[in-house]
């Protein structure tokens, strides 16, 4: 099991904290916040920090930026929603005031919140940048990563700081790594995974590294319709289809004997269009595969009520539209249904179609992360909990 330096067993009175989390929070075109869940998920290690008397300043990203000023990933923006989200009020401090930052830092009492600009509206964010480290680290004492959704990246707030600061891991970020680690070290009489996504060659690892603990690896989404050409239930169309995907499908089918393919599947010509029932067999070029249809509902549904260990990334059909949400409701009412003990559940669709559902009281765990989650399963080597291990 990992683990990290964390923080609950330490006295932070007085000492000034940057505390990295994971703001990049999803905005509408208007600019709202429409998932707060990355934001209320922060508040434990806030709130602890806090009430010890520290100092905090809470550093993030939002969006991509590349290194620019862009007006809507300001967070000056957002700064009063979040401040109603996490019920206290925070001292904004832009890069432009950087040479002032101690200052400002040291002229407010103890305990009070502080917020830095969208870190990556500066280059040396990404880039790792030392002179970028630098800065971030001459304000502050120590140095807390509670942003679990950024842990797979090597950027200056990340893994730079880590080797100036004594850095510790925040309790959002324990929590995480703990119940994800778990999942899939713990172990079961029979477990269950379901995969979703668009590209096949993204999930190779983890199709891998789950096949190796799981019992069944469902497969839905985007991945099903290679899957189902490579296993030749449905007829090749054309050259264009014997792409990539369909050879990496092809090359995962012949080890790995775990995989379970829907083969009932809803269609469309379009989102548009009238929903069709078929068989694999009877799909054509221009059919869409859009969700799951009842018989492998009923399959997977049966899969998730025999095991005792479920680990779920990728809604199976377009859950938003009516038509087209029977599966991700049925995959989520047979989890909820199912006697497991470790339910965990990561990435953005994913979480989203839960909350859309609203369900996530039954699960064990929902991840914050997107790709953060993705690679831990994966297997992979993180820099950014490397640096905070034990
Ligand atoms: C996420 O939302 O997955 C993290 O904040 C990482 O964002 P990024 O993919 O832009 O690095």
């Amino acid at each position: 099991m990992i683990k990290i330096k964390g923080i609950q067993n330490k006295n932070f009175n007085n000492k000034k904290c940057l505390l990295r989390l994971d703001l990049n929070i999803p905005l509408s075109e208007s600019g709202e916040i429409l998932d707060d869940t990355r934001i209320i998920e922060s508040k434990p290690s806030i709130d602890f920090l806090i009430d010890q008397g520290a100092k905090v300043i809470i550093i993030s990203h939002i969006g991509r930026p590349n290194g620019e000023y862009v007006e809507n990933l300001s967070f000056v923006k957002l700064l009063s929603e979040i401040e109603y989200k996490i019920n206290r009020k925070i001292v904004f401090i832009d890069f432009e005031q950087q040479l002032d930052i101690l200052n400002i830092i040291d002229s407010h009492e103890k305990g009070t919140l502080f917020m830095l600009e969208n870190l990556r509206f500066n280059p040396g964010e990404e880039n790792n940048d030392e002179n970028f480290i630098e800065f971030l680290s001459s304000f502050a004492d120590v140095y807390i990563n509670d942003g679990f959704g950024t842990i797979h990246r090597n950027h200056a707030s990340i893994t730079g700081i880590a080797s100036i600061l004594k850095s510790y891991g925040g309790i959002l970020l324990e929590k995480e790594i703990q119940n994800i680690s778990e999942c899939i070290l713990s172990k079961s009489k029979k477990s269950t995974a379901i995969l979703g996504g668009a590209k096949i060659s993204d999930k190779i690892p983890i199709i891998e590294n789950l096949s190796k603990s799981f019992d069944n690896v469902v497969i839905t989404g985007g991945m099903i319709r290679p899957f189902l050409i490579a296993s030749e239930k449905i007829a090749k169309f054309s050259a264009n289809e014997e792409n990539n995907e369909i050879k990496i499908a092809k090359k995962i089918l012949s080890f790995n004997k775990k995989l379970f393919i829907p083969d009932q599947l809803i269609c469309a010509k379009s989102l548009d269009d009238e929903p069709e029932l078929l068989h694999a067999s009877q799909i054509n070029q221009k059919d869409v595969i859009y969700d799951i249809g009842p018989n492998s509902l009923m399959d997977i549904s049966n899969m998730i009520l025999n095991s005792d260990k479920i680990i779920w990334n990728g809604p199976p059909g377009v859950y938003e539209i009516n038509k087209f949400q029977n599966g991700t409701n049925k995959i989520i009412k047979s989890i909820i249904n199912s006697e497991a003990k470790i339910k965990v559940a990561g990435g953005g669709s994913t979480v989203a179609a839960i909350n859309y559902f609203d369900s996530s009281e039954y699960f064990s765990h929902i991840s914050t992360g997107g790709g953060a989650f993705l690679s831990l399963l994966e297997g992979k080597f993180l820099q950014g909990i490397e640096v905070l291990k034990v």
